[in-house]
């Protein structure tokens, strides 16, 4: 874990934009030019991306050539509005939902056969690799269902697994040793209510998952707006 005030790796960098919505067309611009560079996109879910997946669904993007997957998913049925693949379909639009490997799972499945069962569709679908990967955090500075202090955070060897969450039920997620795998981090991270964790996380070197998801060895891009990023003092930030 790196020290207070330092990044968390070498080729971090923090922007900060005046609000969401234009959180939301830098995202989608940073996206549209990297993407080609990529051959796996991975979704965060909530509701953090939405606008930036709208933008998406508008951009001159070659979906052909990229696999997308989902960072995590909540254990709902398929058609429940809590689905992250639900939303992230309704929201890159068509073309793209046309590209999108989501967990399948039925009621009657076991959480980690299912997890099981998407580890394989990764494995098949993105042989080399994440990708570039989009994650949000929570305010309590989880990210995908990396949650504080859930076995999920201790797997290894796994790429996908099932993680009871306390108060909020099942969930699938990416492991760390997955993430650490992406080409690149792109983080969106927007609202007061995050201030305060990102402040510790990034001016403090806060222990968090999203901490140390941020330090796991990928280059680490976090697009802020000035709501979340209120708090920082040590941290450099970027304002374009
Ligand atoms: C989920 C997400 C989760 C999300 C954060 C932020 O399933 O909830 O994948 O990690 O990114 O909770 O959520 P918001 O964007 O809604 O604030």
């Amino acid at each position: 874990m790196n020290g207070p005030g330092r990044l968390a790796s070498a080729c971090m960098q923090v922007i900060a934009l005046a609000d969401r919505e234009q959180l939301a067309r830098y995202s989608a611009d940073v996206l549209t030019t990297s993407l080609p560079r990529h051959r796996g996109l991975g979704l965060a879910g909530g509701t953090t991306p939405e606008a930036t997946y709208r933008l998406l669904s508008q951009a001159p993007i070659s979906w052909e050539r990229l696999t997308l997957w989902m960072t995590d998913e909540r254990w709902v049925p398929s058609d429940h509005s809590d689905r992250n693949s639900r939303m992230a379909r309704d929201t890159l639009g068509e073309t793209a939902a046309g590209r999108l490997e989501a967990p399948l799972f039925g009621e009657l499945m076991e959480p980690d056969r299912a997890a099981q069962d998407y580890e394989r569709v990764l494995r098949r679908s993105l042989p080399d690799g994440p990708g570039l990967v989009l994650l949000g955090m929570g305010d309590d500075g989880h990210t995908a269902s990396l949650f504080p202090t859930t076995s999920a955070l201790a797997a290894k060897n796994r790429t996908y697994v099932a993680n009871e969450v306390p108060g909020r039920g099942w969930r699938l997620t990416a492991t760390i040793d997955y993430l650490s795998q992406a080409d690149r981090l792109v983080f969106l991270i927007a609202g007061e209510t995050k201030a305060a964790v990102l402040a510790r996380i990034l001016d403090a070197g806060g222990d968090f998952p999203a901490r140390t998801v941020m330090d796991s060895g990928p280059p680490v891009t976090v697009i802020l707006d000035e709501a979340a990023a209120s708090q920082l003092s040590a941290t450099p930030v970027n304002r374009p």
